[in-house]
């Protein structure tokens, strides 16, 4: 994928971060979902307060995007942080989050874990989830 792109999607992952709903952890996430066709969908964390009710931002996405039909995806921005400060680790999906991934997309997906446009650091699927459990088990 090129620099561009990836630049685009997390400068996309940034912005959405400003709209998480975060008030237990005030940790903010703020993903940007790649469809095959070109179309960027957005999520944030969305807590609560019955804990176990939260969702991830990287889930919050891909449940947008897949309710408005997409189903092939190529890439994921993810940056995350304390509330008001920029992020200061790469933030990568939790395992849930990566399951979710496995489900709708190629091992070839990227994942994008950003800092800011020009810090991040980015990995295909099948490296942050190997020998995943997926339908193709399930016959
Ligand atoms: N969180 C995400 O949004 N994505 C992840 O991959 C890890 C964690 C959120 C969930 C919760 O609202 C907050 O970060 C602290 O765990």
């Amino acid at each position: 994928m090129d620099k561009e792109r990836i630049r685009e999607l997390a400068r996309a992952a940034l912005e959405a971060r400003k709209r998480a709903y975060a008030p237990y952890s005030r940790y903010t996430v703020g993903a940007a979902l790649l469809d095959d066709e070109g179309k960027i969908y957005l999520g944030v964390n969305v807590e609560n307060a019955s804990y176990g009710a939260s969702n991830c931002a990287e889930r919050t996405a891909f449940f947008g995007a897949v309710g408005a039909g997409a189903r092939g995806f190529a890439a994921i921005a993810i940056a995350g942080g304390m509330e008001g400060s920029d992020p200061v680790d790469y933030a990568y999906p939790c395992g849930i989050c990566r399951q979710v991934m496995r489900e709708f997309c190629g091992e070839d997906f990227l994942v994008i874990a950003a800092k800011s446009e020009s810090d991040y650091q980015a990995f295909p699927l099948r490296e942050l989830l190997p020998h995943g459990f997926g339908g193709g088990n399930i016959c």
